[in-house]
C-alpha cells in the first residue's frame, strides 16, 4: 500500500488530486491482506480506468485500484460461449478479444474507456446494446464480509446506466469478473443511428461484427474527446426519461427535437441536444468546459478543478430545467 499519491494519472478528466492510501489489486491472493488493512474500515473507493468519475477533493481514504487480469471460455455449445473477464481486464481489449475469436455480443460497445469491473456498474451501453443484454454473471468480493458473491442479472437490477451496485449495495461490494453470454452465431445489429449510412461509406455491404465495430469506432472518434488529450469522463449527464404529454408539448415547441419512445407513456430526450440548444456547447470557461463538438460531455482543457466542473454542471442543469422544465441528472460519479 502506498500513502499520499496522485491520481491524476488514473482518472481520465486528469483531475489532479490526492488519495490518502493506494493500494494496486493485481491478484486475488490479495485480498486477504486488504480485509487486514485498518483503512479498508474508512472511506473506500473502488477504481477502474477512471473513467467515469469525478474527483472534487483529494480522497481521504483508500483508493483499491483493480488491476486483476485474465479471460476464460467457462462453457460453450455449438451456439452460445460463456466467457468470464478479470475485472481488471481493459474493456475495449476484451471486445477486440470477443471479436478475434468471432465471438458476438459486444461489438457496439467498442472502444468505451474503462474496465470490465466497471461495465455492470451503471450497465454501460452504447449503438442500441447494454451489457445486459449478454450478462450472465459476476463475482464480487464482499468488502465487510471478506466472501465472494455470485450476482445473476436479475440480482443486479439494471436499468439505464443504473445497476444494484450504485444504490443499495453502493461501496460495499468490489467486482471481481464478470461472465458474458456471447454468440458464436454472429448476427449485426445495425439498427441504430447512422451505423449503416457509415458501413455504406466505407463500401461495406455484408457486415460482420469486426466491421460493425470498425463503423462504431469512426462514429465515436468523429464526436467523442480523446481522454489522452482532453479530459472528459464521456457523457456527464444521462438522457433524461419523460412523460409522452411533456414530451408531446416540447415537440410542438421544437418540431426538430430528437426523441425515443421508451415505453407506452415515456420518451427519452437526448441531453445534448438540450444543452446545445440552451447555448452552452462548445463554451469555454478558462481551462474546462463543454465539447465543442458534443454538448454532453464536459472538458478538462488540463488543470481544471473538479468542482469548478460540478459548479459548471450545476449551472447547464439549472438553465436546462427553467428553459425546458427538464431535470438532467449527472451520470458521471462526484467523488
Ligand atoms: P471507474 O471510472 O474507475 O469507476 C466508475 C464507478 O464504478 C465508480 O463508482 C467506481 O467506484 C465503480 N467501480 C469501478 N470498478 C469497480 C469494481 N471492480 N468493483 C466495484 N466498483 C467498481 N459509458 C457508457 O455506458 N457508454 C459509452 O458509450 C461511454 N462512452 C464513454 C466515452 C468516453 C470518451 C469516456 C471517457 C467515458 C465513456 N463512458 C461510457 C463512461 C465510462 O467509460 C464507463 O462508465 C466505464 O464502464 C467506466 O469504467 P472504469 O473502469 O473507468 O470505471
Ligand atoms: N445532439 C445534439 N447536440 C449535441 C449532442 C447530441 O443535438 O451536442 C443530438 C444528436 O444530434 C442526436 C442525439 O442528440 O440526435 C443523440 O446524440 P448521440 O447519438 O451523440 O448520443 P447521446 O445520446 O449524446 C448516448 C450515450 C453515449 C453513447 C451514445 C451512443 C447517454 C448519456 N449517452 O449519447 O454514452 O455512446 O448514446 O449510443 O446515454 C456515456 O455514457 O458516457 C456515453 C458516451
Amino acid at each position: 500500500m502506498q500513502e499520499n499519491i496522485s491520481i491524476q494519472a488514473f482518472n481520465t478528466f486528469g483531475i489532479d488530486v490526492k488519495a490518502r492510501y493506494y493500494f494496486s489489486l493485481k491478484t486475488l491472493t490479495q485480498l486477504e491482506e486488504l480485509a487486514s488493512l485498518p483503512a479498508i474500515h474508512s472511506s473506500r473507493l473502488v477504481l477502474g480506468g477512471g473513467s467515469n468519475v469525478l474527483f472534487t477533493r483529494d480522497f481521504n481514504g483508500i483508493v483499491i485500484h483493480n488491476q486483476l487480469r485474465g479471460i476464460e471460455v467457462v462453457e460453450e455449445d455449438d451456439d452460445t460461449i460463456w466467457v468470464k473477464a478479470a475485472a481488471g481486464e481493459n474493456w475495449h481489449s476484451f471486445v477486440l478479444h470477443c471479436i478475434e475469436n468471432n465471438w458476438c455480443g459486444i461489438e457496439n460497445l467498442s472502444l468505451i474507456p474503462g474496465k470490465v469491473g466497471a461495465s455492470p456498474m451503471q450497465n454501460i451501453g452504447a449503438y442500441g446494446v447494454e451489457i445486459k443484454d449478454v450478462f450472465h454473471e459476476l463475482e464480487a468480493w464482499n468488502i465487510q464480509k471478506e466472501q465472494v458473491d455470485t450476482f445473476d442479472r436479475e440480482d443486479c437490477q439494471f436499468g439505464y446506466r443504473e445497476s444494484v451496485f450504485k444504490h443499495d449495495l453502493k461501496n460495499q461490494y468490489l467486482i471481481l469478473s464478470v461472465t458474458f453470454r456471447l454468440s458464436k452465431r454472429p448476427n449485426v445489429n445495425v439498427s441504430y443511428g447512422t451505423i449503416e449510412e457509415v458501413l455504406n461509406t466505407m463500401g461495406v455491404e455484408n457486415p460482420g461484427i469486426k466491421e460493425v465495430s470498425n463503423a462504431i469506432i469512426a462514429i465515436r472518434q468523429s464526436k467523442l474527446p480523446d481522454p489522452a488529450e482532453i479530459g472528459n469522463a464521456g457523457s456527464f449527464f444521462k438522457n433524461p426519461v419523460v412523460s409522452d404529454n411533456l414530451a408531446s408539448q416540447l415537440i410542438s415547441r421544437y418540431p426538430h427535437m430528437p426523441n425515443y419512445k421508451v415505453s407506452e407513456s415515456e420518451v427519452k430526450i437526448p441531453a445534448g441536444w438540450l444543452i446545445e440548444q440552451a447555448g452552452w456547447k462548445g463554451k469555454r470557461f478558462n481551462n474546462y468546459g463543454v465539447h465543442e463538438k458534443q454538448a454532453l460531455v464536459l472538458v478538462n482543457y488540463g488543470g481544471a478543478k473538479g468542482q469548478e466542473i460540478v459548479d459548471l454542471s450545476h449551472e447547464i442543469q439549472r438553465d436546462v430545467q427553467e428553459k425546458f422544465g427538464i431535470i438532467i441528472n449527472p451520470e458521471v460519479n462526484f467523488i
